[in-house]
């Protein structure tokens, strides 16, 4: 069903306001792998991932399946932090429909994507009900749903689980995680929180703080699913990328006068 594409950043720059908000950013992601982006807030993780989705235009190359990016296309999809980016005035089903309804599909080829999409994230059940009838983790399961009906070879995800509590955020980690091994797409998720990155990633790349935000430290995960926090491994790596995150908080804290050397 998927097409396998990787994502190639090469020597990418943007310029927001006047100010170069990231600069020279290299970074190959393989075919069906999952990257996590880990960074200070403001330091460019959602720029970059606009980047990738064509919302933002960039200097530099950025490739994704071999192509170059110059815009939004329905191979790239997006679940944002917030699920207001489903149609409230519409069903679940007539939000997964959506897409497909664009592109052409028939009202049979319509439904059976929705369907087989809405039993993916276990919502088949809510297919009549509008977004406001949902809780937050439905919706942003709605969401998850109404992208893979696009069928993307790429999907880009912005903290889309940091609006939701912890037990929520944990079943729906899983299921990304099912879905991910499901359809083999290569996924791009931006997330504050280390665990959730350790349990979902192939490879954790983090960033400096910004302007001129880098690439900071790319870590593989070389753990095997399902993945265990308590593992001495697991416990290393968070400890690594809690230190490399915090002195880029502390250096952004400094150049802002709030922090002295001493407390540093
Ligand atoms: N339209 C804009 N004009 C000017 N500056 C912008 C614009 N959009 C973002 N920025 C700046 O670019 C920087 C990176 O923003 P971005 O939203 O990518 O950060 P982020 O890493 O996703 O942060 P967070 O973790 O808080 O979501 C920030 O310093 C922000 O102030
Ligand atoms: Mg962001």
């Amino acid at each position: 069903m998927t097409k396998y594409e990787g994502i190639r950043l090469d020597g990418v720059g943007v310029t927001l306001g006047g100010t170069e908000v990231v600069a020279n950013v290299d970074l190959d992601i393989a075919p069906g792998e999952f990257v996590c982006l880990l960074g200070p807030s403001g330091c460019g993780k959602s720029t970059l991932l606009n980047v990738i989705a064509g919302f933002v235009p960039a200097t530099g190359g950025v490739f994704v399946g071999g192509h170059e990016v110059k815009g939004p296309g329905v191979e790239r999809g997006v679940v944002f932090q917030s699920a207001e980016a489903l149609f409230p005035w519409l069903t679940v089903r007539q939000n997964v429909e959506y897409g497909p309804k664009i592109r052409g599909a028939s009202r049979s080829e319509c439904a059976e994507i929705s369907e087989r999409y809405l039993r993916l994230v276990g919502l088949f059940h809510a297919s009549d009900k509008l977004p406001s009838e949902l809780s937050g983790g439905m919706r942003q399961r709605v969401q998850i749903a109404r992208v893979l009906a696009n069928e993307p070879s790429v999907i880009l995800m912005d903290e889309p689980f940091g609006a939701l509590d912890a037990q929520t955020r944990e079943v729906l980690q899983r299921e990304v995680d099912r879905i991910w091994r499901a359809t083999g797409a290569t996924i791009v998720f931006v997330t504050h929180d280390i665990s959730e990155a350790i349990l979902l990633a192939d490879r954790v790349v983090t960033m400096s703080v910004g302007p001129r935000a880098r690439i900071k430290t790319v870590a593989k995960v070389d753990l095997e699913h399902p993945r265990d926090l308590m593992d001495p491994r697991a416990l290393a790596l968070h400890r690594m990328l809690r230190d490399d995150i915090g002195s880029e908080v502390n250096k952004s804290l400094r150049a802002q006068g709030l922090l002295t050397e001493e407390a540093a």
